[in-house]
């Protein structure tokens, strides 16, 4: 899918960027025992490390963007109701998404135990759960309608803003 307008794009990049770190965590999920993985593995390392990365940086930014640049602009064309509804998402996976984090940045140092490891599946698992079917739900909802509303400066400008946060 390609978009014309740069903000746009960039969305829908993130959304696919985001898509495939939740698909590659589910897989550790499934493949991991009830006590959590070897944290001595260096591709685990990385992933769960990855994971904090863009929940951390990638996800909030992502999420603020989307809140305080491109809501606004649907609003003053009248669609509060998917506004409401994409802000409620994201109040709800963001903490998910933190508690996630910081369960799993304690997992990198010091390594997960049962309770720990327990604690990450449920809330990451939550936290996959909802960010794809919310970015789906962007992908067909709001995409287009930004697609529409974003003219060729605006778009520049916030594009620019985005980039550099
Ligand atoms: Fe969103
Ligand atoms: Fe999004």
């Amino acid at each position: 899918m390609t978009y014309t307008r740069r903000c746009v794009q960039m969305l829908y990049e993130d959304h696919q960027a985001v898509m495939a770190l939740a698909s590659e965590i589910d897989g550790l999920l499934g493949r991991t025992g009830r006590d959590g993985p070897d944290m001595g593995d260096d591709a685990t390392h990385q992933l769960v490390s990855r994971a904090v990365e863009a929940i951390e940086h990638e996800v909030t930014d992502h999420f603020a963007f989307e809140e305080k640049s491109m809501f606004p602009l649907l609003r003053e064309e009248g669609e509060d109701e998917i506004c409401d509804h994409l802000d409620e998402d994201h109040r709800v996976i963001l903490p998910l998404g933190k508690s996630a984090a910081a369960i799993a940045r304690k997992g990198l140092q010091e390594g997960f135990d049962h309770d720990s490891w327990q604690k990450f599946v449920h809330d990451a698992g939550e936290f996959i759960e909802r960010i794809l079917a919310h970015a789906e739900k962007e992908d067909m909802a709001m995409l287009p309608l930004l697609e529409d509303i974003l003219d060729a400066e605006t778009d520049m400008q916030l594009a620019e803003e985005y980039a550099s946060a």
